[in-house]
């Protein structure tokens, strides 16, 4: 039975039509993303923070999973193949794909949080500052997202996971944002074997064994069918 361990950001949901973060002027969705990814900027406007997640959570709902996602749901029903997806997206695409091991280490737009007792529920479509959170009834509700400066989730299954892997894969993330970004220097010290498919080479793109170029949808359900021996 081969582990696999696969990263995942928002090149693989690009093609289904949701925006990756890392436009070249620095924006996102026309804002800065201290502004909306920052434990600081939700506290200086949590209007704006409510209102772009909501924004983000109808386009997520609006969206449909792609070839690359249907692909990785695939390898993980192979008897052969032991599949951990970890992904840095915040949308449910794999998981309605059909992929069922998916750890969301940077939260997800599904999820409410209450930044006062930390108590955790499914998220309304349309989340307000006003909105009191069900266990200690204070207007203290947040996204369960991970911003910038905060702990990603799960980081010691995550790292438990990738050293026990017979191979790690990353796909469609820049390798700008640690602790993912540093996933494959991890892998390469445990010994494990390292594949990138990605649009253009990452900032760690010359650390993997292999780094194969171009669209998700074509990589990823090209490298399952190899793996299928297809
Ligand atoms: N197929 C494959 N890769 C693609 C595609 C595609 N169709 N479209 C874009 N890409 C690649 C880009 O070339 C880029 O390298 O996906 C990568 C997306 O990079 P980012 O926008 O930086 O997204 P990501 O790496 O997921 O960001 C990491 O940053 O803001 C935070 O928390 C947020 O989880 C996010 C983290």
């Amino acid at each position: 039975m081969a582990k696999i361990v696969i990263l995942t950001g928002a090149g693989i949901s690009a093609e289904s039509g949701i925006r990756t973060f890392r436009a070249s002027d620095g924006l996102w969705e026309e804002h800065r993303i201290e502004d909306v990814a920052t434990p600081e900027g939700f506290e200086h406007d949590p209007d704006l923070v409510h209102r772009f997640y909501n924004a983000r959570r109808a386009a997520a709902m609006a969206a449909t999973p792609n070839p690359a996602h249907e692909a990785l749901a695939e390898l993980e029903a192979d008897p052969g193949h032991d599949l951990l997806v970890v992904t840095q997206n915040v949308d449910d695409l794999h998981e309605r794909a059909g992929s069922q091991n998916v750890l969301h280490m940077h939260g997800s737009l599904f999820g409410a949080l209450c930044h006062a007792c930390e108590h955790r529920w499914p998220a309304p479509e349309v989340m307000a500052p006003s909105d009191p959170c069900p266990s200690c009834g204070r207007a203290a509700t947040r996204p369960d997202i991970v911003w910038f400066g905060e702990m990603p989730y799960r980081m010691e299954e995550i790292w438990h996971s990738l050293r026990a892997a017979d191979l790690f894969v990353s796909i469609g993330t820049s390798g700008n944002v640690y602790p993912a970004a540093g996933f494959v220097a991890d892998a390469m010290h445990a010994g494990v074997p390292t594949l990138e498919l990605n649009l253009e080479p990452s900032a760690g793109s010359r650390m993997f064994d292999e780094a194969r170029q171009g669209p998700a949808s074509v990589l990823v359900p090209e490298w399952v069918r190899e793996r299928l021996g297809g």
